[in-house]
């Protein structure tokens, strides 16, 4: 097999564990039906229970095995009640993020028929967006995990928004590229510049590069909007949106906004690439309520291996990966608009198994994607 990819794959905890196994039967199914060469998947322990068990948010040697995959996959990370002594969660995903350089984090958000729309208007079932989340420096420079707030005795804390100008102009041209992408299946081609540039000199500096760089992609149009003005915007016109392009901590919050709007976060695809790396994870967080349970909506998972998919087809030029990422999209719509994907997230009577089956006999029926 000359072509055999590695991913290296970490569950995490709670319904981590639930959707990544749900994951690596959907992939392998729609690889194979794709006729696409197999992946292998090492798994590498990480997160609060491996903390809780080893001392140790992550196996030893699992950054390395991590970076040295073509690909990583993420369940989720973090259980409430496990903590470090300062009150924060344990999180090496943001040291992964960090340490590859995973600036660009893509969170689509799209509306399938038959999920809740949670907004009145009609036009709720045309939003097609995507959040681009800047995920390596913004506030998350000094997240806890990194060791770089300023602390105070204990009278006060620091933390600080870092804006760099090599990683603003990277995120900036991912945008108008993945807005371009967009545009050629059909969506409007408008990329945001979603900031604070009224008050902050960093925002401003965010702003300014964004204007720099427009200027390459004449064929995109481009919008700005403060993030308050946008948090309105995502519910008063969320139909209107294409690619909205922020600052991390203001993409963490407005891509939970987003995700409620088609549904919830068992929707919420995540794709976080860099220059030499990307890491698949579902937005969502670990639900330890509802853990081993059958009761998680693995769906975001399953979309997230679909941008893995893709993203191993322009890396290693296998378009047989983009083709088994197209099934597996297709089988996802087809299945909302059939009414047979009812995941119990959205008060329908499927668990993680249910819906996970339901995709496997969609993949396994004949009905090709359009694209494929
Ligand atoms: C996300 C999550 C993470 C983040 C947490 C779990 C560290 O909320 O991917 O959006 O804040 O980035
Ligand atoms: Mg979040």
């Amino acid at each position: 097999m000359e072509n055999r990819q590695t991913v290296a794959l970490i569950k995490g905890d709670g319904i981590g564990v639930d959707v990544s196994n749900a994951t690596v039967r959907i992939v392998n199914a729609a690889l194979e039906k794709a006729s696409a060469p197999q992946l292998t998947f090492e798994e590498i322990k990480a997160g609060a229970t491996c903390f809780a068990e080893t001392g140790r948010d992550i196996a030893p040697d699992g950054e390395e095995r991590a970076g040295a995959a073509d690909a990583i996959f993420l369940g989720a990370i973090g259980l409430p009640s496990i903590r470090h002594e300062d009150g924060t969660e344990i999180s090496p995903h943001l040291r992964l993020r960090d340490r590859f350089g995973l600036y660009a984090g893509v969170r689509p958000v799209k509306a399938y028929p038959n999920a809740p729309q949670r907004l009145a208007d009609p036009r709720a079932a045309n939003i097609d967006m995507v959040i681009l989340r800047e995920s390596t420096e913004g506030l998350f420079y000094s997240a806890a995990a990194h060791g770089r707030s300023q602390i105070i005795g204990d009278s006060e804390v620091r933390d600080t928004l870092r804006i760099t100008r090599t990683t603003t102009e990277k995120l900036h041209r991912f945008a108008f590229r993945l807005a371009q992408k967009r545009k050629a299946k059909g969506a409007p081609g408008c990329v945001t510049c979603v900031d604070k540039a009224n008050v902050f000199a960093s925002m401003a500096f965010f702003r300014k590069i964004f204007d720099e760089i427009a200027p390459e992609f004449p064929d995109i149009d481009r919008a700005y909007a403060y993030v308050d003005a946008q948090a309105l915007n995502l519910i008063r016109a969320p139909w209107e949106a294409d690619v909205l392009v922020m600052e991390n901590m203001f993409g963490d919050i407005l891509s939970d906004l987003a995700g409620g709007l088609v549904g919830g976060m068992g929707m919420a695809a995540c794709a976080e690439i860099g220059d030499n790396h990307g890491l698949f994870q579902p937005a969502h967080g670990s639900a330890p309520d509802i853990m081993g349970q059958d009761k998680a909506n693995p769906l975001a998972a399953i979309l997230s291996g679909a941008l893995m998919l893709d993203y191993l087809a322009e890396k290693s030029n296998v378009e047989s990966f983009a083709k088994a990422g197209q099934w597996i999209e297709h089988a996802v719509d087809a299945g909302f608009e059939a009414n047979s994907l009812r995941p119990m997230e959205f008060g329908g009577d499927m668990g993680t198994d249910a819906v996970t089956a339901q995709i496997l006999s969609l993949i396994a029926a004949d009905a090709a994607p359009k694209s494929a």
